[in-house]
């Protein structure tokens, strides 16, 4: 699996958001060191505080099919579904990926239908807490 396609299962990803109260449409794909990929969008709630992330929704689908062992993660999303810019994992989603992955993960952060800027966990979460 290319960093390319996984970019691509990313946006495909963000169809499938449930973002009725803050227009912002969130795509995530993980990829697994057996090859496979897990997505997630985000999932919003009347209440607000149950909204889940996307990147948070593909490691609980990863983690509860008994995969753990991830290679890469690539995150699309922007106001209406429309990527025009990299949108980060909040300070949440870099903890809860903490816990599963190393600071050299690589984190894509898709900026465009066919461009993205390649980072790390370690860079987007220096320091990070875990037991
Ligand atoms: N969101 C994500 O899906 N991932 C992030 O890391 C940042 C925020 C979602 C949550 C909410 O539905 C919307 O984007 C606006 O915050």
């Amino acid at each position: 699996m290319s960093e390319k396609d996984l970019c691509k299962q990313a946006i495909a990803a963000i169809d499938r958001a449930y973002a009725p109260y803050s227009g912002y449409r969130v795509g995530a794909a993980l990829l697994t060191a057996d090859g496979r990929v897990f997505t997630g969008c985000n999932v919003e709630n009347a209440a607000y505080s149950p909204t889940i992330c996307a990147e948070r929704t593909a490691v609980c689908k990863a983690v509860s099919e008994g995969a753990r062992d991830f290679v890469m993660l690539a995150v699309a999303g922007g106001k209406d579904g429309v990527v025009d810019g990299a949108f980060p994992p909040c300070g949440v989603c870099r903890q809860v990926l903490a816990e599963f992955c190393p600071a050299d993960f690589p984190v894509l952060l898709v900026t465009g239908e066919d461009a993205y800027r390649r980072t790390t966990l370690g860079d987007l979460l220096p320091l990070a807490f875990t037991l």
